[in-house]
């Protein structure tokens, strides 16, 4: 499986990285990493901060454009987003168990106990508004379920307070959260390991929304058709992925017996929604990294730039997720960048009956996959590409009638990252909000009578361009 350092390889063959020596890991590596994702730019590798060693890098922008990420996930380069897209909704996902080794490259410097100093990393303060500096934003946190023996692996925001503390924040709902309550329910600490330079493939998985379960360890190895190999921690007994580049065991501790303040951090809304809060801490007891090891971040960036990735990892697995809830006809479903790739949802399909549209809205809203933070569903006819923002917007003002074919749905699943989550609601702790469902779809009781569309037939159209297209190159394509 490709790792990390054979991944940026990869890129800087495709001339797809740019090496960047002593940026100022306080806001600059942030700045530019936002400046360069803006113009679509390439991955960046950062080395030779001052004050620490050459070689102990950073690098940013890996998985911002489509071209780069089916590099990560070892597609051609020219493979276009919809395939990416087929290929991540895994429908006949057989789980690839990871397989354990005696030692790996992660195992070239081990730093145990007293020895753990976790400021030997360069690691960057993204945004001029954050709280702090942030060690995990490109990383995995892998737990595991104690009653079902399962490792769910997903991505959380990791903030450095000292030598040998980090702040992990989850939010409500998510499966480490889930599962982090059955220890610290009987008073326990959750092991856990951080991955803080996964494999691309591990770490896409993990900000995926595979279902419960499912590890992602093993659904990155059906991806990559091969086992990831990972080596038994020390001090958890959980697996180490032997190909990281720095990866820690550590304690999680219940709030009650530790909690710092966490953030705020600049978020995917686009905002900084969650401010600072009290949140628990890591107690890392061992630090495993490579020889010249690669911290990987993705700090948030304003939608749309940083949105691709979500899209690609959301808009699948909701698919699969509307399939399975026995949703018929689906043209597309696509996660919108402007949502941060999660928060718009246009879904395109063939109307079989009356309430067809809304059963596919509400099951989107409910979703695993895009329910979380879902703001705005848009459901379309089958003639609507959903991932064309002005076809989407021209069918709400055409066909919807507003006040028959909108629709609130109150109490659905927040967060406190939501900006528009009102003082109030956020003091007594209520996390929710209400979703808009839009149905744009011709009304299904008088879709036959509903005016044609002013468009010539693909008859026409062939016929035309056939004839033309010699003197109109333009035509062509
Ligand atoms: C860069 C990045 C940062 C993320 N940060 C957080 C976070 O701080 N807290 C959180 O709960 N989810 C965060 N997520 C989203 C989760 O990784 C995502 O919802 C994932 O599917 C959760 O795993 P699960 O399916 O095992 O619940 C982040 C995702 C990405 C890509």
């Amino acid at each position: 499986m490709l790792d990390l350092r054979s991944f940026l390889e990869v890129c800087k063959k495709e001339g797809e990285l740019l090496e960047l020596r002593d940026v100022d890991w306080d806001v600059e590596l942030g700045t530019l990493t936002e400046l360069l994702a803006e113009k679509g730019g390439p991955a960046l590798l950062f080395d030779k901060f001052k004050d620490y060693p050459e070689g102990f890098r950073v690098a940013t922008d890996m998985y911002t454009t489509v071209k780069r990420f089916a590099l990560a996930i070892d597609m051609p380069p020219d493979t276009n987003g919809l395939e990416i897209i087929k290929k991540w909704r895994a429908v006949d996902f057989e789980p690839v168990k990871p397989v354990e080794v005696a030692t790996g490259p992660v195992m070239e410097n081990v730093d145990e106990g007293e020895d753990v100093n976790l400021l030997k990393f360069p690691v960057p303060r993204f945004h001029e508004r954050d709280g702090g500096r942030y060690m995990g934003t490109g990383v995995a946190i892998i737990i595991r379920d104690p009653d079902e023996g399962w490792v769910n692996v997903g991505v959380q925001r990791v903030m450095l307070h000292d030598e040998r503390t980090l702040g992990l924040y989850i939010s409500p709902g998510k499966h480490n959260a889930i599962i982090r309550e059955k220890y610290w329910s009987k008073g326990e600490s959750c092991p856990v390991v951080m991955d803080f330079g996964p494999t691309p493939l591990l770490f896409l998985s993990a900000a995926s929304h595979v279902a419960w379960g499912i590890s992602e360890m093993e659904w990155a190895g059906y991806l990559a058709k091969e086992p990831l190999e990972v080596i038994a921690g020390k001090v958890t007994g959980l697996p180490v992925p032997a190909n990281s580049e720095i990866a820690i065991e550590g304690e999680y501790l219940p709030p009650d017996v530790e909690s710092r303040k966490e953030g705020p951090l600049g978020e995917w809304t686009g905002y900084y929604g969650g401010g600072e809060r009290s949140e628990p801490v890591v107690h890392v007891k061992a630090v495993y990294h490579r020889d010249n090891p690669i911290l990987a971040g993705t700090p948030p960036i304003k939608p749309p730039n940083y949105a691709f990735a979500v899209q690609v990892r959301t808009t699948p697995l909701l698919w699969n997720e509307l399939e399975k809830a026995g949703i018929r006809g689906i043209r597309g479903v696509w996660e919108h960048g402007a949502g941060g790739g999660r928060m718009l949802t246009i879904i395109s399909l063939k109307q079989e009956y009356g309430g067809h549209a809304m059963r596919a809205a509400l099951t989107a809203a409910g979703s695993h996959a895009a329910g979380y933070m879902s703001k705005l569903v848009i459901v379309v006819d089958e003639d609507i590409d959903p991932t064309n923002t002005n076809e989407v917007l021209w069918a709400v003002v055409s066909r919807a009638n507003f006040e028959d074919s909108v629709s609130i749905i109150k109490g659905c699943w927040g967060t406190r990252l939501d900006p528009a989550l009102p003082p109030e609601k956020r003091e007594k702790g209520d996390l929710t909000h209400s979703v808009m469902i839009i149905n744009a779809c011709r009304p299904f009781y008088w879709k036959d009578r509903f005016p044609p569309v002013n468009r010539a037939s693909e008859e026409l159209r062939k016929k035309v361009i056939e004839k033309w297209v010699n003197e109109i190159p333009l035509l062509r394509g």
